[in-house]
C-alpha cells in the first residue's frame, strides 16, 4: 500500500490565512499564447507567491543549461488555431499515416508534433480545468509550476537527465541532454524565481552570463509580483569568479563563498564588495547562504545545480523541490547523475508531470 502523501500545501490549496502579505492585486488577467490549442487568450489566476521588487539590473545576455540545437519546438512558436486535442492531429495525422516508420520518426523529431500534456497533477490546482492527457497552454503551466504561497522560502532545484540519469553528453556539457520542451519549463521556473544559485562549475563549463527572463514568462513573472531583474549567485569554495563574469559589478551576478577563500578580496574588487556573500567561516554554510539571499528579498531560490552543489544542498537538508526533465535519450558513458553527496535515501513525492515529444518534465516535492 502506498504510504499517505505528506501534508505539503501547493499555491493553489493557499487559503486567506497564509503567512505571506496578501497580494497587491488579488487576481490578475495573464495574455498568454496557447501554443497547443488554438488562440492567444487571456485567464484570471492569482498570483502565486508575493514580494517586493529586488535590487539589481536589467539582465544583458543569454545563458542558459545549453540550448538544445534541434528546431525550434511549436510550444515556443507562439498561437496556432486549431479547436482541440483531435484537430491538432488531424492534418499530421493524415501525413503520418502515409509515412513510412523510418521518415515518420524524423518528421516527428524535426517538428515537434507533440504538444505538451497533462500527466499528472496531484493535487491538481484550482484554476486548471484539464484532465490529465488534456494538453496545456502556457497559463496552465504556470499553475502548474507556482511556488507554494505557504512558504516564505522555497528551493527548487532544476535538472535535465538522460533516461539512464547522465546529466551531460560526452561532451561534457547539458545541451546534449535537453530538448526545447524541457527549455520551455526552464524558462519558466526561472520567470517565477527571485534568484538563480549555481556552482562554479557550471558557470564555468556552461559559459553563464547575467540571466535574461525569457519574453514568454515576463507577463507570470509580474504576475506573480516578481520585479523584472533575475540575479545570479555563484558559489565557488576557492571564491573564484568564472572568467566570464569577471568585472559585472552592477549586481547582475553575485558570488557566495566563505570568510577563507583564497580569492575573497580579488573577488570584491571584481564584483564589488555588496555583490560578495560570506556564508561560513571555512566553508559555504548552504543554510546560510539561504538566509542571505532571503535577507535580500530573494526567498523563491531556483538552483540549476550542478551536481556538487545540489549535493550540499540535499546534505543540508535544504532542498523543498526538484523539477526534473527525463529526456528520451539514453546516453550511457560517464556522465554524472544530478547530485555527488554521500549516500542516501530523500523520499520525494511526485506533484506535476507533464509530457512534450517525448520529454516527461516532473516537479517533486521533497517529503519531509
Ligand atoms: N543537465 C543538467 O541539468 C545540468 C545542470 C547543471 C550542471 N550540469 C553539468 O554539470 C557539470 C558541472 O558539475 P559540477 O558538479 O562540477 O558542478 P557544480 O556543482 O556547479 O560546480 C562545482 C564547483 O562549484 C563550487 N561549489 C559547488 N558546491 C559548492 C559548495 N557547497 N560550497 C562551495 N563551493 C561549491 C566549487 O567551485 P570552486 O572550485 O570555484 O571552489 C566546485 O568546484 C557541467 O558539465 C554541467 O554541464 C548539468
Amino acid at each position: 500500500m502506498m504510504p499517505p502523501l505528506p501534508d505539503v500545501s501547493m499555491p493553489w490549496m493557499t487559503r486567506s490565512t497564509d503567512r505571506l502579505p496578501p497580494a497587491r492585486d488579488s487576481a490578475k488577467s495573464f495574455s498568454c499564447h496557447s501554443p497547443t490549442s488554438g488562440a492567444c487568450s487571456s485567464r484570471t489566476f492569482p498570483p502565486a507567491f508575493l514580494s517586493p521588487e529586488k535590487p539589481g539590473v536589467e539582465s544583458q545576455s543569454t545563458s542558459a543549461r545549453t540550448k538544445p540545437d534541434s528546431t525550434r519546438s511549436r510550444s515556443e512558436s507562439g498561437c496556432r488555431r486549431s479547436s482541440g486535442p483531435v484537430s491538432c492531429f488531424g492534418f499530421l495525422g493524415d501525413m503520418l499515416v502515409i509515412l513510412p516508420y523510418r521518415s515518420r520518426t524524423r518528421q516527428a523529431t524535426a517538428r515537434h508534433t507533440r504538444p505538451m500534456r497533462l500527466l499528472l497533477a496531484d493535487p491538481p490546482p484550482a484554476e486548471l480545468a484539464r484532465a490529465p492527457g488534456s494538453e496545456l497552454d502556457d497559463a496552465d503551466l504556470v499553475s502548474l509550476y507556482a511556488v507554494p504561497r505557504t512558504s516564505q522560502r522555497w528551493l527548487r532545484a532544476n535538472f535535465a537527465a538522460s533516461v539512464d540519469g547522465a546529466i551531460t553528453g560526452s561532451d561534457g556539457r547539458s545541451g546534449s541532454v535537453n530538448t526545447q520542451a524541457d527549455h520551455v519549463v526552464f524558462g519558466l521556473l526561472r520567470a517565477l524565481s527571485d534568484v538563480v544559485v549555481i556552482g562554479a562549475g557550471t558557470a564555468r563549463n556552461e559559459g553563464y552570463g547575467p540571466l535574461p527572463v525569457p519574453r514568454r514568462w515576463r507577463a507570470a513573472r509580474e504576475d506573480n509580483g516578481i520585479g523584472p531583474r533575475l540575479p545570479l549567485v555563484v558559489v565557488s569554495a576557492r571564491g573564484h569568479v568564472p572568467s566570464r563574469l569577471e568585472g559585472l559589478n552592477d549586481g547582475s551576478v553575485v558570488l557566495a563563498t566563505h570568510g577563507s577563500a583564497e580569492a575573497l578580496e580579488p573577488a570584491r574588487r571584481s564584483l564589488g564588495e555588496d555583490h560578495v556573500l560570506v556564508c561560513g567561516e571555512s566553508a559555504v554554510d548552504p543554510a546560510q547562504l539561504l538566509e542571505l539571499l532571503a535577507a535580500r528579498g530573494w526567498g523563491r531560490v531556483l538552483t540549476e545545480g550542478g551536481p556538487h552543489l545540489f549535493g550540499s544542498f540535499l546534505e543540508a537538508g535544504v532542498v523543498d523541490e526538484l523539477c526534473l526533465s527525463v529526456t528520451p535519450r539514453l546516453l550511457a558513458g560517464s556522465g554524472p547523475r544530478i547530485a555527488v553527496a554521500g549516500a542516501r535515501d530523500d523520499p520525494f513525492v511526485p506533484r506535476v508531470l507533464v509530457e512534450e515529444d517525448g520529454t516527461l518534465m516532473g516537479r517533486w516535492f521533497h517529503a519531509r
